[in-house]
């Protein structure tokens, strides 16, 4: 494929949809039930209009900023997403490959198709910004080691706890594809032994066959709580800790008091794959700066589901978001052209953004606020 042809992300998914297997396509495309949080994670951004200023001198534009303090060139991430070599033998370490080029930060999935080790090999210790995304497992020793492995890598500056899926979500495209090739359950690298020969044999496996999504969930711990969670946290990892999966402003409010051990949260409702219904991050975000703004100031606020354009990301920045992620983008980029179609997605959206601050009449991140966008068509929802 010629990805200078592909123009915006929509294509991008046309094209990998082409590429991949079907089995592979049904794990990435599906969400839960009807998937209507999925299509309205998206629809929302169109509703919200941005009011450019004239006779400003947009020559100048810059899209650095920083997550948790570390400088990186995009407010674009690619927040952790599983099994990446469905869609290509480059996998998560293309997705690192293309995420050093463009500057941007990269979340790592606990059910990464890679081993961390070979996912952070070639990036820079300094500079590249990683985070590893945890399911804490009913076996809490398995979580343990994980951790004392990213304690380890000096590239992971954080602990991304998800929080949104205790179990799976009914994600019925992907139960269809089941019985398509392999039935052999589906396994993260990181619990498969170091050198990757070995898989560690679970106490318990799915006795039949199942779709990629709940044969990845086997394992995953559903008695996690404010309680008992963050301090056995503090115990095995001195790392900043992320929580995703936040949706309403209760818990965002609930996190903040978690700080400095919480430094961000990240509004999500999983790519719409988890609770069908549940609110789209952009509501998420406006009530937060309507119940509990001080949440602003406290932690830092990140968002994913539904990005798909430049404007989608300025959007969600002027609503208060420090950053966005973009999960089905990058792995749809990796199946329409291994680590260049990851490139060509940041390169898009990158370009897109720039467009975008320079017709609202804005130079840098930090200018950009609610003076930018009439969120009235979204009150009204
Ligand atoms: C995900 N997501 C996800 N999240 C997480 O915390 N751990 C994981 O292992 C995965 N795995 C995963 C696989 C696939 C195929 C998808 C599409 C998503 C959710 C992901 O981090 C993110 O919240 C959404 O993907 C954002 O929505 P968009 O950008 O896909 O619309």
């Amino acid at each position: 494929v010629d990805l200078e042809s592909i123009l915006n992300i929509d294509e991008i998914e046309e094209v990998a949809t082409k590429q991949i297997s079907r089995k592979a396509w049904a794990y990435y495309y599906s969400a839960g039930d009807d998937l209507v949080s999925k299509k309205f994670n998206n629809e929302v951004y169109r509703k919200i209009l941005l009011r450019p200023r004239i006779f400003v001198d947009c020559v100048n534009c810059d899209t650095s900023t920083t997550f948790l303090g570390h400088k990186v060139k995009l407010p674009i991430y690619v927040s952790p997403a599983a099994m990446a070599r469905l869609a290509h033998p480059d996998g998560e370490w293309g997705i690192a490959q293309a995420c050093e080029q463009y500057g941007a930060m990269q979340v790592i999935s606990q059910n990464a198709s890679m081993t961390p080790e070979q996912i952070v090999k070639d990036s820079l210790e300094e500079g590249q910004v990683f985070g590893w995304q945890l399911y804490v497992q009913t076996e809490r020793a398995k979580s343990e080691a994980i951790l004392a492995r990213m304690n380890k890598l000096p590239q992971i500056k954080f602990i991304c706890l998800t929080l949104d899926a205790p179990v799976p979500g009914k994600r019925e495209d992907d139960e269809r594809s089941k019985n398509i090739g392999s039935n052999l359950p589906v396994r993260s690298a990181v619990q498969q032994d170091p050198s990757g020969s070995k898989t560690t044999t679970d106490s318990k496996t799915p006795e039949k066959a199942v779709g990629v999504g709940q044969s990845l969930f086997w394992g995953t711990a559903a008695d996690l709580t404010w309680k008992t969670t963050l301090p056995w946290l503090a115990k095995h990892t001195g790392l900043p800790i992320v929580l995703k999966g936040v949706q309403t402003h209760e818990d965002a409010y609930l996190a903040s008091l978690y700080a400095p051990q919480v430094k961000a949260i990240i509004l999500s409702n999983h790519g719409g794959r988890a609770l069908d219904t549940a609110p789209p991050a952009v509501h998420t975000l406006l009530e937060i700066r309507k119940y509990c703004p001080e949440v602003f100031d406290r932690i830092e606020v990140w968002v994913d589901g539904g990005i798909k354009r430049g404007t989608d990301v300025v959007k969600a920045l002027c609503l208060g978001a420090r950053g966005v992620g973009v999960g089905r983008a990058a792995l749809f980029g990796l199946g329409a052209g291994g680590k260049e179609g990851v490139a060509r997605v940041l390169e898009i959206l990158k370009a897109e953004t720039e467009t975008c601050m320079r017709l609202l009449g804005v130079e840098r991140i930090d200018q950009l606020g609610m003076q930018h966008i009439n969120t009235r068509a979204v009150e009204r929802d």
